[in-house]
C-alpha cells in the first residue's frame, strides 16, 4: 500500500537523497578513461559505509548483481559493473543508484561524459538534463504524469532526439517503485494527478536515433536497438502543499 509520505519522510528521504548527490558529485573527478564499471560500484559500496544506516537499495533487488547501475553508451539502463568493462575516452556514461534508509527509498542518475566526447555525446546528456531539470519545474500538487512526460517529450523531441516508451519513471517510498509510472511521453491533462505527500522519480531516459530497445542476454541489461547513443538523468522529487523539493538534488 502506498501512503502519504509526512515532513518527517521527506526529512529522512533528503539525508539520503544528499548521500547519493555527494557520491554522483564525486563521480565527476572520478569516471576518467581507464577506470572500469566495477571501480564505480566498488567506490559506492565505500563511500556507503560512512553511513550506518544506508545501503545500496538495488543490490540484490529481483536478483540484481550489483549496488549501482553503470550504462555506457548504447546501453539505456541496467548496465551491470564489470571489471572486464573499461571505461575510454569518448564514452557516455550513466550512472543510477538507489539508497534505502530508515526504510524508505531515494533514486538519482546522472550522465557523465568520458574525457574529450564529441558535441553529440555532450548534446544529448546536455538535453536530458534539461529535460528532467524542466519536468522538475512544473511538479507541485495537481499536475499530472501526463503534463511531465508531454513536457519531456516535446522537448526532447524537438532537440531531435527520442524517448523510451518500454521503461517509464515511478512513484517511490516505503519501496524502491510503487505508482503511478511516470513515462516520459504522453498527453497534458492525462494519467494519475499527483498530490501533497506523493513522491516520484522522474528518469528521462533518451536515444540518439529510435526509441526501440532491446535486452542483452544477462537479462537485465537495455539497449538501443540500433546501438545508438542514449543518456540517463533522474531525480527523486517529493510533492509538498506547495511545491515540490528535490529530495536526490
Ligand atoms: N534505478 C532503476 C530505476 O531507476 C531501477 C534499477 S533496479 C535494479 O528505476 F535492480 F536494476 F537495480
Ligand atoms: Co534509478
Ligand atoms: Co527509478
Amino acid at each position: 500500500m502506498r501512503r502519504k509520505l509526512t515532513q518527517d519522510d521527506f526529512q529522512i528521504m533528503r539525508k539520503a537523497g544528499q548521500v547519493a548527490a555527494a557520491f554522483l558529485d564525486k563521480l565527476k573527478d572520478m569516471v576518467v578513461p581507464g577506470i572500469t564499471t566495477k571501480d564505480i560500484d566498488t567506490a559506492f559500496d565505500t563511500f556507503l559505509q560512512n553511513y550506518k544506516e544506508m545501503s545500496a537499495a538495488f543490490k540484490g533487488y529481483m536478483g540484481y548483481p550489483a549496488s549501482l547501475c553503470v550504462s555506457v553508451n548504447e546501453e539505456v539502463i541496467h548496465g551491470i559493473p564489470s571489471v572486464e568493462k573499461i571505461l575510454k575516452n569518448g564514452d557516455l556514461v550513466s550512472v543510477d543508484l538507489g539508497i534505502k534508509y530508515k526504510g524508505l527509498y531515494v533514486d538519482t542518475t546522472s550522465s557523465y561524459c568520458v574525457g574529450d566526447c564529441d558535441e553529440k555525446v555532450l548534446r544529448i546528456a546536455r538535453v536530458t538534463k534539461e529535460a528532467l531539470d524542466k519536468a522538475i519545474a512544473i511538479v507541485r500538487p495537481g499536475v499530472t504524469v501526463g503534463d511531465i512526460g508531454s513536457l519531456i517529450q516535446d522537448f526532447v523531441e524537438q532537440n531531435g532526439f527520442s524517448v523510451v516508451r518500454r521503461f517509464v519513471g515511478h512513484g517511490i517510498g516505503e519501496d524502491l517503485h510503487l505508482p503511478p509510472e511516470v513515462p516520459n511521453f504522453g498527453i497534458k491533462n492525462d494519467g494519475y494527478r499527483l498530490k501533497a505527500g506523493d513522491a516520484v522519480a522522474i528518469e528521462p531516459m533518451v536515444c540518439e536515433g529510435t526509441h526501440e530497445v532491446s535486452l542483452l542476454e544477462n537479462d537485465w541489461t537495455v539497449i538501443t536497438a540500433d546501438n545508438k547513443l542514449s543518456a540517463h538523468y533522474e531525480h527523486t522529487i517529493g510533492v509538498t502543499e506547495d511545491g515540490s523539493i528535490v529530495i536526490t538534488g
